[in-house]
């Protein structure tokens, strides 16, 4: 089969590669190319394109892990964080243009968790979320978390003084988000 090779070369939206290959003229064919995540199946890529369907991709950003103990092939020390809006705009409140789409370890104030038994196995460091809060909102907006797990986005909206909605299937987390939040409210009401 011959492939043309256009004049102007198609980016990869979830890598923003320029790919090397012929391309065909399916606009679908560059983005399956790309892994667009870490693990054995491009998850993020697909993920990028089911929410391309409903929202507007805007970017997806990697969260640099930093370094990881010895393991098996490929140590995961990253992880992808997908954005996208709704309607034309993208909210973003930050005018330093300095922002990059990488995360580089140890800044932000954001750790990488990792969990005991009793914990939530993925639990994030606020500071991931409330990075994300700031630059698309502003105080006294909603926060909504679909997932919220262990609640660092809850705690990073109390910390930030957005209003916040969160959803979690498990009652164990749910209880445990609820008393994380009551104590970040405690917190910020009664600074140490
Ligand atoms: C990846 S974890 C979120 C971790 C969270 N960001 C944190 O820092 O703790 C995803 C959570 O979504 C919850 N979950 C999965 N499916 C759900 C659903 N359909 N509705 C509500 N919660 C769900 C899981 O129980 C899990 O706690």
């Amino acid at each position: 089969m011959m492939f043309s090779i256009p004049d102007k070369p198609k980016i990869c939206p979830v890598c923003g590669a320029e790919p090397s290959l012929p391309q065909s003229d399916d606009p679908n064919e560059i983005r399956m190319r790309c892994g667009g995540g870490g693990g054995p199946d491009p998850q993020f890529a697909r993920w990028s394109l089911w929410l391309d369907e409903v929202l507007t991709f805007k970017q997806m950003v990697v969260w640099d892990k930093g370094p990881m103990g010895m393991g098996w092939h490929y140590r995961r020390s990253y992880e992808t964080v997908l954005v996208a809006h709704k309607g034309q705009t993208c909210n973003w409140y930050d005018d330093t243009k300095k922002v990059e789409n990488v995360i580089r370890p140890h800044t932000l104030g954001i750790r990488k968790i990792i969990p005991n038994g009793a914990q939530h196995p993925t639990e994030k460091s606020w500071q991931l979320a409330a990075h994300f809060i700031k630059l698309h909102s502003k105080e006294g907006d909603t926060i909504l978390d679909p997932f919220m797990g262990h609640g660092s986005t809850g705690e990073a909206c109390v910390r930030l003084g957005r209003n916040f909605i969160g959803i979690e299937l498990d009652e164990t987390f749910y209880n445990e988000s609820q008393r994380r939040i009551a104590e970040a409210q405690l917190q910020v009401q009664m600074p140490i």
